[in-house]
């Protein structure tokens, strides 16, 4: 039986990844992407997630996520994806045939998980205002839903503040929200991008296995995360690592904190892997990844999306 997925994304070129590798998946059915604000703005993300779908002949309903955050002021990542947001590679026109007009990305999801015969696993891979939203205006959904898959966190240093990674950085609030939800919550921090990085030699693999890898080849060489040549961090693809083959990887059952008082610690989050602060677990932090492992499936998940 198929998992049922929803998206949410903001492409994003590790997100382009994560999106190819989960909607060619034989283990799950995505049912819905939303385009979340993020590395750039939401028309852009939007935009190029539909660009995706085209490319990749995929029929999948997709809806356009918030404007902004909640409170935190709009940031991006333009300098790591371009300003498309997915700089690189020529796309096709977007298949504008996939957009659900008129409908916000909580009540889309709200529609997906109440129609949905078995509960629905949410994969987070952006900043997580969407999810939060949706949260907020449908508490009744938490037991409707498996679990929520994401990427963001770190346990030690940040990419975007000094303890503050990019997803979570981008929506402190809708971050607390969510990890303050009770749902069953795995996470996939920087530190597990950091352990898979994708080399050039693998890169150069993936180019020759067929039109997707050579797109995907195209990207990573204008894909700042990380360095073509010692070594790109996929950071999303830990996401749909960690959904498609947890035994790759390690889990800490702990506390996580959000820092929502601004200042300079604002959006960091605090992985409590040594119990500082006697709260409940309310996550399953990864730690750490097989890479040999990952990398193997990383390549054998893109080989399959043809
Ligand atoms: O910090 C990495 C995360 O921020 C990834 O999801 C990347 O796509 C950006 O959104
Ligand atoms: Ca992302």
């Amino acid at each position: 039986m198929k998992k049922p997925v929803i998206l949410s994304t903001d492409p994003g070129i590790d997100d382009a990844v994560a999106i190819a590798i989960l909607l060619f998946s034989e283990q799950i059915d995505v049912r819905l992407i939303a385009a979340a604000a993020g590395n750039v703005g939401v028309d852009k993300t939007l935009t190029n997630v539909l660009k995706l779908a085209k490319f990749l002949g995929k029929k999948v309903p997709v809806v356009r996520g918030c404007e902004r955050a909640i409170i935190k002021a709009p940031i991006d990542a333009a300098s790591v994806h371009g300003q498309s947001g997915m700089d690189g590679y020529d796309f096709p026109e977007p298949d504008e045939s996939l957009l659900l007009q008129g409908q916000t990305a909580p009540a889309a999801i709200h529609e997906v998980v109440q129609n949905s015969a078995e509960k629905v696993t949410l994969v987070g891979i952006a900043p997580l205002t969407d999810f939060a939203l949706y949260l907020r205006l449908y508490p009744e959904d938490v037991e409707r839903i498996e679990e929520l898959v994401l990427m963001g966190g770190c346990i030690g240093r940040g990419n975007y503040g000094v303890f503050s990674e990019f997803n979570i950085a981008g929506d402190p609030e809708a971050a607390r929200i969510v990890f303050e939800s009770g749902l069953k919550i795995r996470v996939a921090p920087l530190e597990l991008g950091f352990q898979a990085k994708i080399k050039p030699e693998v890169s150069e693999q993936i180019k020759h296995l067929n039109r997707v890898g050579e797109m995907f080849y195209s990207l990573f060489k204008r894909y700042r995360g990380g360095s073509f040549n010692t070594g790109l961090k996929i950071y999303d693809a830990l996401a749909a690592g960690i959904l498609l083959q947890p035994d790759l990887f390690e889990f800490a059952d702990t506390h996580v904190e959000i820092v929502t008082q601004e200042g300079s610690t604002y959006g960091a989050s605090l992985v409590d892997l040594n119990n500082k602060l006697s709260k409940q677990s309310n996550a399953l932090v990864g730690t750490a990844v097989n890479v040999d492992g990952f990398v193997k499936w990383f390549v054998n998940s893109i080989e399959k999306t043809c």
